[in-house]
This record gives C-alpha cells, structure tokens and sequence, in this order.
C-alpha cells in the first residue's frame, strides 16, 4: 500500500532505556512525504523521547533513525539542515522581542540579513504576532509564547517539522488558529510529527496515528481505521459504585465483546453492531435487577475509545469533559 521511497521519517525500533525505565521499548514507524503524523500517548508514553532521537538531541541505544535517507545518528548535521523543532515547552529568551528572536535565528541559519528581516516579518505577520513583534517575550502569554517558539523553528525553511505536544494548554481558540496553521503548513508541502495528548487533536490533524504507552507502539493506523477497529458502536452506562460488579456481569451476559472500565468517568462500555438494540436489552437486563443507572448513551466509537482500549485509560479530552457535566 505504501510506497516506502516516499518516506521522509524512517524510525526502526528505537529503545531507550534509562536504567529501569524503558522510555522507548522498540518504536518503529515511517512518515510519508507532506503528511501530519500523530504520536498520541499518555503522559511518561515516550513521545518526547520519540521527538528528541529524530531531532538529533538523543541517541537511542539500538534502532535507527533516517531522515531522507540519512542517518540521525552518524550524520546529525546534515538532518539538523532539513528539521524544525518546536519543543514541548516553549524555549524563548524572555528579554529578546519576538522580533529580535526570530531575526536571531535567522542568523543562526546563516540567512542574509535581508532575507532574514523578511522572512521575520513574513513569520510574525502569520503567527498573528506582528503588534507584539517589538516587546519582549516576557509580556507575552503562553499561546503568543508558542508561537514565537513556531516561528523559530520556521525560519530556516525547514522541510520537516517536529512539534512536541504544540497545542497544550492553550485555549480552544488559539488551538484552532494554530491547526489552521499546522495545516497551511503541510499544505505547502512539509511533512510533520507532532505528539498529543488529544484525541480531537490527532483526529482533526492527523493523516495517520501511532497511539504509544510505556515505550511502545500499540496501535498504529488512520483515524478512521482505529476508530473501525473497534467495531460499529459503542454502549456505555455508568452506575452507581454499588451496582458496578453486577452491571459488569449483565454486560458479558448480554454481548460478546469484553467490557471496557473506564475508571475516571466511572463508566463501563461495550461494543455492538447495533448499538441501539443493545441499550434496549441492556435497559431491560438493568430493570430486572433494579439498578437505575446514572447515564446510558450509544454512540458511534471515538478516538477515545481506541484509546481506552488499547492503554486502559483515558487522556484529557474535550468530550471526556462534556462527558463529566453531562454527570449528575
Ligand atoms: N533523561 C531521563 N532520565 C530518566 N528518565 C527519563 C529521561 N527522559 C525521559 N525519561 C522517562 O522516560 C519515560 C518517557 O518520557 P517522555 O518524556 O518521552 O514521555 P512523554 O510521552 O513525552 O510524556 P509527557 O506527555 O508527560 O510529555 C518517562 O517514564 C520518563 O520519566
Ligand atoms: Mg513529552
């Protein structure tokens, strides 16, 4: 199906281990040319250890890494020239203006001064920053702070872009404004991977998802095949404390999937081809043994379910949120 010619980002099991800890236990994975990859995990999963060893910064302890064809590892120079790297936590002097910073790094890259004044102005004018571009990063908030750090990793033209986590903590708007500029991005021809902790994230960006946890890959796959493998729909109730064992039971009595427990939301879920006449039975079986539950809903699988599913547990997400309020 894939033409591996095309791809960019090579990675063939990588492990890292930091004594005990195996942050990376045998990743592999290939990017295609201008496409958005997501690394979806957990917190501790290993996506910043995935990002550091493709960005030069980290030498696994076996595995390798190529970008175009070329070794991370023996040549960490000549993949530097075609990366960008937006860290996870956005690395901006505080004293530098966001102009100074940008021009900065131009010159870093070697870039004329007056490609770079313009390639700075081009930036600052994309990156909404145009009106902050004269004071200095201090002033800034933490979205104005990402994206100045964006912008550093855009100067030097970098055909290959790594974002570590990029939208974290920012609020909903400022994360829509910089998907739209993660996709402007991509759509003039650069490849990306970016990590997230969000569902939404990977399911709006995403061409392609290799969901991580304790250092290895456990599912890999379009959004759409991950949220296919789960089957057409998915049940779930949730109960009182009291009635979890025997609700556990009415869900295996009544369909032949395994029941998912979902311990933040206190939820159990099943999947069903045809989620409607499972709720009806499950309905009954629950008022034969007079457990009133506290919510109940069909729908069709998300990302959070493959998620649940394959690490056990669930990570922030805006419906994990709706989910609580809906909650009595
Ligand atoms: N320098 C280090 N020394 C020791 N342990 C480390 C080091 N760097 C990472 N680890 C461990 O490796 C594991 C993976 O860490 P990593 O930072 O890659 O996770 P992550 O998926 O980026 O998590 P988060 O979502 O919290 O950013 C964690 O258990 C972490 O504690
Ligand atoms: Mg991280």
């Amino acid at each position: 199906m894939k033409d591996s010619s095309q791809s960019v980002i090579v990675v063939e099991n990588i492990k890292k281990y930091y004594g005990e800890v195996k942050a990376l236990d045998g990743v592999s994975l290939r990017v295609d040319k201008g496409k958005i990859y997501g690394l979806l995990g957990p917190n501790g999963a290993g996506k910043t250890t995935v990002v550091r060893a493709l960005a030069t910064l980290l030498v696994p302890d076996s595995g390798t890494v190529t970008i175009n064809d070329v070794d991370a590892v023996e040549h960490p120079t000549r993949v530097r020239r075609m990366i960008g790297l937006a860290g996870q936590f956005a690395a901006v002097d505080d004293f530098l203006t966001g102009r100074e910073t940008l021009m900065m790094v131009a010159r870093l890259y070697h870039v004329p001064k007056k490609e770079a004044t313009k390639r700075t102005n081009e930036l600052l004018r994309r990156l909404s920053l145009t009106d902050a571009a004269d004071r200095p990063a201090k002033t800034y908030s933490g979205g104005m702070r990402r994206r100045l750090d964006l912008g550093a990793s855009l100067v030097g033209r970098p055909e290959i872009l790594f974002m570590d986590e990029p939208t974290t903590g920012l609020d909903p708007r400022t994360r829509q404004e910089l998907w739209q500029l993660i996709r402007e991005l991509v759509a003039e021809g650069r490849t990306l991977l970016l990590t997230t902790q969000y569902l939404e994230e990977a399911d709006a960006l995403c061409d392609y998802i290799s969901i991580i946890d304790r250092g290895k890959v456990v599912k890999q796959g379009t959004a759409t095949q991950l949220k296919a493998s789960l089957g057409r729909d998915v049940v779930e109730v949730q109960v009182a404390d009291n009635h979890h064992a025997e609700t556990l039971e009415i869900m295996k009595k009544i369909s032949r999937s395994k029941p998912q427990i979902d311990e933040m939301n206190q939820a159990i879920s099943i999947r069903a081809t045809k989620g409607a006449d499972m709720l009806i039975q499950l309905v009954k079986e629950l008022d034969k043994a007079n457990i009133k539950p506290k919510d109940i809903s069909v729908h069709r699988p998300s990302l959070d379910d493959v998620f649940l599913s394959v690490t056990g547990k669930k990570p922030k997400s805006i419906s994990s949120v709706k989910k609580k309020r809906g909650k009595k």
